[in-house]
C-alpha cells in the first residue's frame, strides 16, 4: 500500500492511519478492540450511522438478483425519479460512482452547452481530486492576487501542464469581485462551481445575498451555475443547500450521504443543459455506474431519511445544535477562544481569536496544532474526529453520545497542554 492508505485524506487520521475491524451505529471498533464514538462518519457518507439494517437488507436483496447488468434497471429509474422530486434543479439525472467523477461530468457538460472554455472556482473549495479542479484547495498564504483574480495554486504534483489557463480563481463570498470578473470575461466562462456551504475549509456559510447575487450574475452572462453538493446534499436538507437556501443552480452534484457508504454519485440539472448528454454529443460513461447494490443502498438511505415518522432532519439539527453549544460552553469554561461555524449536521470547530471566518484566508487564523492536540486528547477518550476541524452528526447518535462527547471535550480543554515546538512564520 503506497503510504499505507487508499486515499490521501486517510493519511491524516489522528494519531496516525489506523485499521478498523467493524462498525455499527455511531461506533467503530479498531483491530485492537478499542471502540470509538465516531464524528467523522467516514468523511460524511454515514448519515444513518454504520451498518444500518434497512440499507444492508436492501443491498442483500438487490444483489441476490444480479450485480451489474451493464444496462438500465427499474431501481435506477426509481432513484432518478426520487432525486427529481427532492432536488429543485433536477430535471434530468446521470449516475456515477464518486463525487470527483460527477464534478468532472458537470464541468464537461457546462462547456459543451455554453461552448466556452473556462470555469470559475473559489479558493478553499474542494471538488475532488481530478486534474482540472486540483487548484487553490488549501494554498499557502503567499499566493498573490493578479488584479481581481487569485493565482491558481497547484494542489499536487503531476497535474497536466497548462490547466491553469482554463481556470479563474476568486475568493468566495465576494460578490462584487465575481460580478466584476464576469463583466470583463463572462463570454469566456462556461461555469461557476462552488460548495454552497464551504464545508471543506471552515464550514463557512454564504453571506446573506451572496448565492442570490451569484445566481443573478450567472443568468446575466449566460454562465452555468454548478453547486457541488457532495457534502451538503441530503445532509442539510432532503433537497440539499439549494432547497435550504432557496437558490436553484443549473447543475448540481450529489454523493457521500446519498447512499450510506456505497459508491454512487449523481449529476442532476436543467433539461436544456443535460440534454447535451442525452443526445450523446457530450459523453459521460462508466462501466460500474448505477450498479445494483449502490442504487439499492441509495434508495434505502433516502427512504429512511424521508420517513415522516422518524423526522430525522429535525433530529440531526437538534443533536448538532446541542453538540455545538456544548463544545462552545466547554471552550468558554476553559477560557479558550474556540469558534464553531456551520449548520448542526455538519460544522467546523477551531481555535482562533476571530469571531467569524468568512473566507479561506481567514482560516489561517486557526491554531491547527492546538486542534490536532485536542483531537488526540479526544481520541484517547474514545472519540474519533477529523483533524481538519469538520464534524459530522448522524441519525444514529443519541443525546447520551452527544453528552459523552461534550464531557470528553471539557476534560481535554482543561487538561494541561503539551508544549509545542515554536512554529516558523
Ligand atoms: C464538496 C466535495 N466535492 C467533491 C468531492 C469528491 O468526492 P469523492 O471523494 O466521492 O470523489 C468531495 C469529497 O470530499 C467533496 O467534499
Amino acid at each position: 500500500m503506497a503510504g499505507g492508505v487508499s486515499s490521501q485524506f486517510r493519511a491524516g487520521e489522528i494519531p496516525h492511519p489506523l485499521f478498523y475491524a467493524r462498525a455499527e451505529g455511531a461506533r467503530l471498533t479498531d483491530v485492537d478492540g478499542n471502540e470509538v464514538l465516531d464524528f467523522t462518519l467516514s468523511q460524511g457518507p454515514m448519515i444513518l450511522g454504520h451498518s444500518h439494517p434497512a440499507v444492508l437488507r436492501a443491498v442483500c436483496e438487490a444483489i441476490s438478483q444480479g450485480q451489474l447488468y451493464g444496462a438500465q434497471h427499474m431501481a435506477e429509474l426509481e432513484l432518478a425519479e426520487m432525486l427529481r422530486s427532492l432536488i429543485p434543479c433536477a430535471e434530468l439525472v446521470r449516475f456515477s460512482l464518486s463525487g470527483s467523477e460527477a464534478v468532472h461530468a458537470a464541468l464537461r457538460v457546462a462547456r459543451a452547452y455554453t461552448r466556452r472554455p473556462k470555469f470559475i472556482k473559489f479558493e478553499g473549495h474542494y471538488h475532488g481530486w481530478f486534474d482540472n479542479v486540483s487548484f487553490s484547495i488549501n494554498p499557502s498564504r503567499q499566493e498573490p492576487h493578479v488584479s481581481d483574480l487569485l493565482s491558481p495554486a497547484r494542489w499536487t504534483q503531476g497535474i497536466s501542464a497548462g490547466l491553469e489557463s482554463q481556470l479563474l480563481v476568486l475568493p468566495w463570498n465576494d460578490l462584487q469581485r465575481l460580478q466584476a470578473v464576469l463583466e470583463r470575461r463572462g463570454s469566456e466562462v462556461a461555469a461557476v462551481i462552488m460548495e454552497p456551504v464551504m464545508c471543506n475549509n471552515g464550514c463557512i456559510l454564504p453571506c446573506p445575498g451572496f448565492l442570490e447575487g451569484v445566481r443573478e450574475a450567472c443568468d446575466r452572462h449566460g454562465v452555468t451555475l454548478i453547486f457541488d453538493e457532495v457534502i451538503t446534499g441530503f445532509r442539510i436538507s432532503s433537497g440539499g443547500a439549494q432547497k435550504h437556501f432557496d437558490v436553484v443552480p443549473d447543475l448540481a452534484v450529489f454523493g457521500k450521504a446519498m447512499a450510506s457508504g456505497f459508491p454512487i454519485s449523481a449529476l442532476v440539472g436543467k433539461r436544456k443543459i443535460m440534454e447535451c448528454m442525452a443526445a450523446g454529443a457530450c459523453i459521460h460513461a462508466g462501466t460500474l455506474n448505477a450498479q445494483n447494490a449502490c442504487v439499492a443502498a441509495a434508495l434505502a438511505t433516502l427512504r429512511e431519511l424521508l420517513n415522516p415518522e422518524k423526522d430525522l432532519y429535525s433530529k440531526l439539527f437538534r443533536l448538532g445544535k446541542q453538540l455545538c453549544k456544548g463544545l462552545s460552553d466547554a471552550g468558554a469554561a476553559s477560557r479558550q477562544r474556540i469558534l464553531i461555524q456551520g449548520l448542526g449536521p455538519v460544522f467546523h470547530m477551531g481555535f482562533t481569536d476571530l469571531d467569524k471566518v468568512s473566507n479561506f484566508r481567514d482560516t489561517f487564523k486557526y491554531d491547527t496544532a492546538r486542534y490536532r492536540e485536542f483531537c488526540l486528547g479526544m481520541r484517547e477518550r474514545g472519540v474519533r474526529l477529523i483533524g481538519r476541524g469538520i464534524w459530522y452528526v448522524s441519525a444514529a447518535h443519541t443525546e447520551e453520545d452527544i453528552n459523552r462527547c461534550i464531557h470528553a471535550a471539557r476534560e481535554c480543554l482543561t487538561a494541561p497542554q503539551i508544549p509545542q515546538p515554536a512554529r516558523a512564520g
